[in-house]
């Protein structure tokens, strides 16, 4: 029998709308032919909402997300903010802050690796190969979320962690590692942080509850290192909010492109699922962004979050199909692509439709 789910659908700032769109678009085919019935709803984040209610999160967007089963994010950012660091209202708020009251805690992000893109990689090839990492972000701890100090010639962010933030992440990445390649390296930097004494502290203590699962504990820059150099050794990883987030991005470079990766957030309620790529106003509204990520983030919401298995699968393949066959969008293109190849947005979306 068919599930019947609420999905909302944010789309955010820069390239959001145009890479949702494609998203939304394939849970429209794999409901019509599984029959599932996926219902959709839109709100507003980040510099758009600032710029119609002057909140980057508003009340609305909120009591919708916690009414839905799913989120289909898209990104939030504007370069207005960026070069402005006096700006009180920012686009990220929103996102940080649906992250905290959903209780997303678990940031998983794959690095997931197709053949066809091997060339597309700033790195060699035979480095590449064969690499399958899964990481898992924490997400509503840290320096992220600790209290802010500001004055005139000073400025404090406070990074904290309590244990069982990290026991809960702890064991979502241990839950993983055991069903994949049962291999869980720990990223911290305990030589220097207390917060990171007490991440190795504890998952130590969740180590033990898995006797088959190998554990590596590893400083952040030796991993920032082995990522690049040997990319193949890492399985499962479970780091920190703010060295997940610089990992993430440059293990994004294994994979290709930025592009490419798609992200799941869970905690216990409502998943949230999105690419890791950012808002590129840079190419907004040119029809350039790549829409794979966004459509890979529906992959993520159909296996992990409603545990729908064979149609996640359908849509990798049909990805992985669009790539066989040549299809890029210019993040992912070579000097091998043939020209005629090279897709826009839409167009790349509706070949991966073809291919469902
Ligand atoms: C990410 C992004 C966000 C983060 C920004 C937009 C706040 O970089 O999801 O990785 O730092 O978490
Ligand atoms: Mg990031």
């Amino acid at each position: 029998m068919g599930l019947s789910k609420k999905i909302l659908v944010i789309p955010g700032d820069g390239i959001g709308a145009e890479v949702t769109t494609w998203g939304k678009a394939v849970l429209e085919k794999i409901g019509t032919d599984f029959g599932h019935t996926f219902t959709f709803d839109e709100a507003l984040m980040g510099h758009e909402a600032i710029e119609a209610t002057g909140t980057s999160l508003p009340d609305e967007t909120l009591a919708k997300a916690k009414a839905s089963d799913a989120i289909l994010f898209g990104a939030v950012g504007h370069i207005k903010y960026d070069n402005d660091p006096s700006a009180k209202v920012r686009p990220e708020q929103g996102l940080l802050k649906i992250r905290k009251e959903l209780g997303l805690y678990a940031n998983l992000r794959p690095i997931m690796l197709f053949d066809e893109l091997l060339d597309a990689s700033s790195l060699k090839p035979e480095v590449l190969k064969g690499t399958d990492i899964l990481f898992f972000r924490e997400l509503t701890g840290d320096v992220y979320f600790g209290e802010k100090k500001r004055t005139e010639d000073f400025a404090s962010d406070l990074m904290n962690y309590n244990r069982y933030e990290v026991e809960r992440i702890a064991i979502k990445a241990y839950e993983a590692a055991k069903v994949r390649g049962k291999k869980l390296c720990s990223v911290d930097k305990a030589n220097v942080l207390e917060t990171s004494r007490l991440w190795r502290e504890v998952v130590q203590e969740v180590a033990k509850r898995y006797p088959d699962v190998e554990t590596e504990h590893m400083f952040v820059d030796n991993a920032a290192m082995q990522l690049v150099k040997n990319p193949k050794k890492f399985d499962v990883v479970v780091t920190a909010n703010l060295f997940g987030d610089i990992l993430t991005d440059e293990a994004s470079q294994i994979a290709g492109s930025m592009g490419m990766l798609a992200s799941a957030s869970i905690g216990d309620g409502t998943g949230f699922f999105e690419p890791i790529h950012g808002s590129a106003h840079d190419i907004a509204g040119q029809d350039k962004a790549n829409p794979l990520a966004s459509i890979l983030s529906v992959a993520l919401m159909l296996e992990i979050g409603f545990g729908l298995k064979e149609e996640a699968k359908k849509v990798t393949s049909a990805v992985d199909k669009a790539l066989k066959a040549g299809y890029r969008t210019g993040d992912i293109a070579d000097s091998k692509t043939d020209k005629s190849k090279i897709l826009g947005t839409k167009a790349m979306g509706q070949k991966v439709l073809e291919y469902l």
